[in-house]
């Protein structure tokens, strides 16, 4: 199965994204983390990437495209991937069907705009592992380090309220257009409320893929 997670910043894509790779053990494949990854590594890709990302624009579709095409060559996508934050434009979603892409289910998780800068800017992340935690609703067991390692906590570069409110209208001029390009067409498509606890919406999507599968 593959399944995409749409939703604006701080929705909690990451942080669903790695419960149900976990559960149903296939890749999370957020074009987030691997830009970020190219940029710790200095290649060519994470130089080009780190000032459009620390402006909170989008980097271009086809460099994009690559790097998602080039991660689905991997064995371990055979049986299926959850896309995190990708596809971002119409752009990447119509190149995805130009490669005989398919896509089962979209679950588009909704947030309100009050909450975007709260969650954004209580994130605090574990950079080796990608785990994300926030500091009053998901804290870790000891102030700023990781619950595993011990290693410290980091915040990330573009998680500013300033660059945090360019990702919002970002969103809103680029990506949210995917909704109806999604809602118009014969994948499966799912509203989930963002605001509610961790919990619950884990809940509220396992219940749903049980649905898309029987
Ligand atoms: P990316 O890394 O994809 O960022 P994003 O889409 O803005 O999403 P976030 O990671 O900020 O939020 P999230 O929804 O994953 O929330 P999370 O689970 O962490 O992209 C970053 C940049 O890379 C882009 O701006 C762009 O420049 C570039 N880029 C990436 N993909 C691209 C693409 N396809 N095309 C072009 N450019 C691309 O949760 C947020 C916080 O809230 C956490 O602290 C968490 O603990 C907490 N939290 C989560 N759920 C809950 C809950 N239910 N209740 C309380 N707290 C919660």
């Amino acid at each position: 199965m593959r399944i995409i997670f749409l939703g604006p910043p701080g929705a909690g894509k990451g942080t669903q994204a790695q419960f149900i790779c976990q559960d149903r053990n296939i890749p999370q494949i957020s074009t987030g983390d691997m830009l970020r990854h190219a940029i710790t590594q200095q290649t060519r890709l994470g130089l080009e990437a780190q000032e459009i990302m620390a402006r909170g624009e989008l980097v271009s579709d086809d460099v994009i495209l690559g790097l998602v095409r080039e991660r689905l060559r991997q064995p371990d996508c055979e049986l299926g991937c959850l896309f995190d934050g990708f596809p971002r434009t119409v752009g990447q979603a119509d190149g995805l069907k130009e490669a005989s892409i398919s896509v089962d289910v979209v679950f588009e998780l909704q947030l309100s705009d009050e909450l975007i800068v709260r969650r954004i800017s209580g994130r605090r992340v574990h950079e080796e592992s990608g785990r994300i935690y926030h500091i009053e609703f998901n804290p870790p067991r000891v102030d700023n380090l990781d619950d595993v390692t011990w290693q410290p906590l980091i915040q990330r570069h573009d998680d500013s309220e300033a660059v945090v409110r360019a990702r919002v209208e970002v969103y809103r001029e680029q990506t949210a257009p995917l909704v109806d390009y999604y809602k118009n067409s014969a994948v499966r498509y799912f509203e989930v409320d963002g605001n509610a606890t961790v919990d619950e919406i884990r809940s509220s999507i396992r219940k749903l893929l049980i649905v898309v599968e029987a």
